[in-house]
């Protein structure tokens, strides 16, 4: 029998399990919880799940195995945050303040500031100091519990800038604990340099930026801000779909501010997600259904713009899976905190405890078709995982601010004690 390196005791363990991802419509609400669980990881991977006699006959538990007991806790899958922009440099607290005041997103970044503030000061900023910005936010996250990030370019919407934020992914995924995986967002506003000549630029993504991305490895995913004044419906079709013949998966921010038909796009080019989705309509909802793309609904940015929340309930009705995400970014949401927006869906999406765990686990996980890997508390899986100071999974949400993230538990290795 091999040796256990980490078994934890006794704990109430989430484990979102036992369904084939993606986990979609009522089965959202049916998840899989052990009471007076127990987990035991070899190495990097889980070996064992169940109660103390099941985990007791997979593995042997010796004087090298580290015991954590989880009496009183709660232990989940490590948190996957499936929608981010965390490497970029500067930060907008000005605008914060000036929307607290009344002042609108939109017109923010139509007068030259909003992504567009942060586009300068990223390409102004070195690659090493994109790194340590990147590396101190990642560090917020995994305190938080999060051990898988997606995360995008687009604060460059240059060549040479669009690389160096994706190379900092890179080399931020080899060096932090969480895992990345990287998406090309080129197509997130116009450059200020192509005013006037907005067709020069997606030509420019089209020709040079994407293959250039694309022949170093730099993106598993393209990515595209449709929406009115940013990139049209043609637009984002003209690039989403040079990706996907290039290769790319395809990820859309869809139906953010105006019923675009995003959520339309995203389903007729496949896309593995469509993300925001405040104003999606019913065919929209039809759509995803019928094509399988996942919807990601982003509710700390409704939360930080006043705006309307994305029908959680209907596309639930409708049969559709859900995943949750930050939209970790210097405007339009700059908490790094899953917890958080776990409470918001709660509170905003009229989801239930169960369905945000699930959103912000396996779903969030097979939108990054790593859900063989990552999402749930299953044999063989990475041994990720984040052990509440809770001794119920419904507390996460309810206590919502509190430091609840006790213990995070990455690839076997303990990474966060607090
Ligand atoms: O997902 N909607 C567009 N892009 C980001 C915001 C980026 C920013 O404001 O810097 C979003 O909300
Ligand atoms: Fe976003």
């Amino acid at each position: 029998m091999t040796t256990a390196t980490l078994v934890i005791q006794d704990a109430q363990v989430v484990t979102a399990a036992g369904h084939t991802p993606p986990v979609k419509g009522a089965a959202m609400a049916a998840l899989q919880v052990l009471e007076n669980g127990w987990v035991a990881c070899v190495g990097t991977r889980i070996a064992a799940v169940g109660t103390e006699a099941n985990v007791c006959a997979e593995v042997q538990i010796t004087s090298d195995t580290r015991i954590l007991c989880g009496k009183g806790k709660v232990v989940t899958p490590g948190l996957v945050d499936p929608h981010t922009h965390l490497v970029f440099a500067g930060s907008r607290e000005e605008e914060f303040a000036q929307r607290s005041q009344g002042a609108e997103y939109m017109d923010i970044l139509r007068a030259g500031g909003g992504i567009l503030a942060t586009v300068a000061q990223t390409r102004a900023a070195s690659a090493e100091e994109l790194y340590r910005a990147g590396h101190r936010y990642l560090d917020w996250m995994l305190r938080q519990g999060t051990t898988m990030v997606e995360c995008k370019s687009g604060y460059g919407l240059d060549l040479m800038t669009e690389r160096k934020q994706l190379q900092v992914v890179k080399r931020l995924h080899d060096s932090h604990a969480v895992d990345l995986t990287a998406t090309f967002l080129g197509a997130h506003a116009w450059p200020p340099e192509y005013k006037g000549r907005e067709e020069e630029y997606v030509d420019l993504i089209l020709n040079e930026i994407l293959p250039c991305i694309v022949e170093e490895g730099l993106a598993r995913y393209c990515d595209v801000f449709c929406e009115e004044h940013v990139f049209s419906l043609a637009q984002s079709r003209r690039i989403l779909q040079r990706a996907s013949d290039l290769g790319l998966g395809l990820r859309v921010h869809a139906d953010e501010l105006t019923d675009m038909g995003g959520a339309q796009l995203a389903a007729e080019l496949g896309a593995a997600s469509a993300d925001h989705l405040l104003q999606i309509s019913d065919a929209g909802i039809q759509a995803l259904g019928e094509a399988e793309v996942m919807p990601i609904l982003l509710p700390a940015t409704s939360f930080t713009l006043g705006k309307p929340y994305a029908p959680a309930r209907g596309m639930l009705a409708a049969g559709l899976p859900l995943a949750l995400a930050t939209d970790f970014n210097p405007g339009s949401s700059p908490t790094p905190s899953l917890p958080l927006v776990m409470a918001l869906g709660c509170l905003y999406l009229q989801m239930t405890p169960e369905e945000v765990l699930h959103a912000v686990t396996i779903n969030a996980a097979h939108s990054l078709g790593c859900s063989d890997q990552y999402g749930s508390i299953e044999v063989g899986k990475q041994a990720d995982f984040v052990v509440f100071d809770v001794d119920a999974y419904g507390k996460i949400p309810y206590f919502f601010g509190a430091p609840t993230v006790e213990t995070v538990i990455k690839g076997g290795r303990i990474v966060v004690e607090q």
